[in-house]
């Protein structure tokens, strides 16, 4: 899915990677860690083509990135989710209007939009704010926003950018268990985060940058024990389909309010956004 061969990239003769190789399987999840400054950000634009490599080789979905025309950028792009670390929402548009917008430019209809919205807002628990603007909403809000509409076009390849980075650990928790289960359904997804507790809870191959180069590891679960992470996983897959199934036979009442912890969720604090 994703194929790095000696790739470095520069500043101004600053280097940021240097001589990068690696490999992402079609189906993998993987987080991209390293402090701030490290290069992750870089790394993941170069992905779809936001910079382009000093030298070297990139390869997504049997796409060459850097060696493309610029007219194919756009198709690169569609076949992948991008949630980027400042959001990067549309501030004068609603919720639904900034999920769905990939979905209008391709000439979807809107009824089938709205579902698709309502869809993918509901994974995020933020149905109820179909109508509210970014500036109404919290960071972590605005940071699930992006969340749903990186996924509402049911991309192969789903890249994110620091995506608990405002979250409470409650919510950040959810989002990782969210992109586990997505990746269960078949798509490739990669995570950039400095957030080295939750990667130990999720436990994961990990590619750590230090210094330019890209080290190989494979991060152990700790807690809980993978045991219960799978169990947990289950869980949401399981509720998942009994609720499309439920979804699919009869419309649903308006919200029901998720099990767990009481309403006092969803501190985030909202600012730092960006
Ligand atoms: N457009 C640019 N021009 C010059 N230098 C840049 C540019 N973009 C990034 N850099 C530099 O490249 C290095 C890596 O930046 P990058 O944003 O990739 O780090 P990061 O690992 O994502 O950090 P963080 O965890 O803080 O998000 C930094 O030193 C940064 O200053
Ligand atoms: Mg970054």
């Amino acid at each position: 899915m994703i194929e790095f061969y000696r790739v470095s990239k520069e500043y101004g003769g600053r280097r940021v990677l240097r001589n990068v190789t690696f490999q992402v399987g079609k189906g993998e999840f993987v987080f991209l860690t390293g402090p701030s400054g490290a290069g992750k950000t870089t790394l993941l634009r170069l992905l779809f083509r936001a910079e382009q490599p000093s030298e070297g080789q990139i390869l997504v979905n049997g796409m060459n990135v850097a060696a493309m025309p610029v007219r194919r950028v756009p198709e690169l792009r569609r076949s992948m989710g991008i949630v980027f670390q400042d959001y990067k929402l549309l501030p004068t548009r609603t919720v639904f209007e900034n999920v769905s917008f990939v979905l209008k430019f391709l000439g979807v209809p809107l009824a089938e939009r709205r579902r698709r919205a309502y869809q993918v807002l509901r994974l995020v628990e933020l149905h109820h704010r179909v109508n509210a603007l970014p500036e109404e909403l919290s960071g972590g809000e605005q940071q699930r926003v992006a969340l749903a509409r990186a996924l509402i076009n049911e991309p192969a390849l789903l890249v994110a950018d620091e995506p608990t980075g405002n979250l409470d650990h409650r919510l950040a928790a959810d989002v990782m268990r969210l992109f586990a289960s997505i990746n269960v359904k078949g798509t490739t997804v990669v995570v950039a985060t400095h957030d080295v507790a939750l990667i130990k809870e999720v436990g994961r191959r990990c590619l750590t940058l230090s210094r330019g180069s890209v080290l190989e590891g494979l991060v152990e679960p700790e807690l809980p024990p993978q045991a219960a992470w799978r169990e947990g996983l289950r869980e949401v897959l399981r509720d998942g389909a009994r609720e499309e199934a439920r979804e699919e036979r009869a419309p649903r009442p308006p919200h029901r309010p998720p099990a767990g912890p009481g309403p006092e969720r969803g501190g985030d604090d909202g600012g730092g956004a960006g």
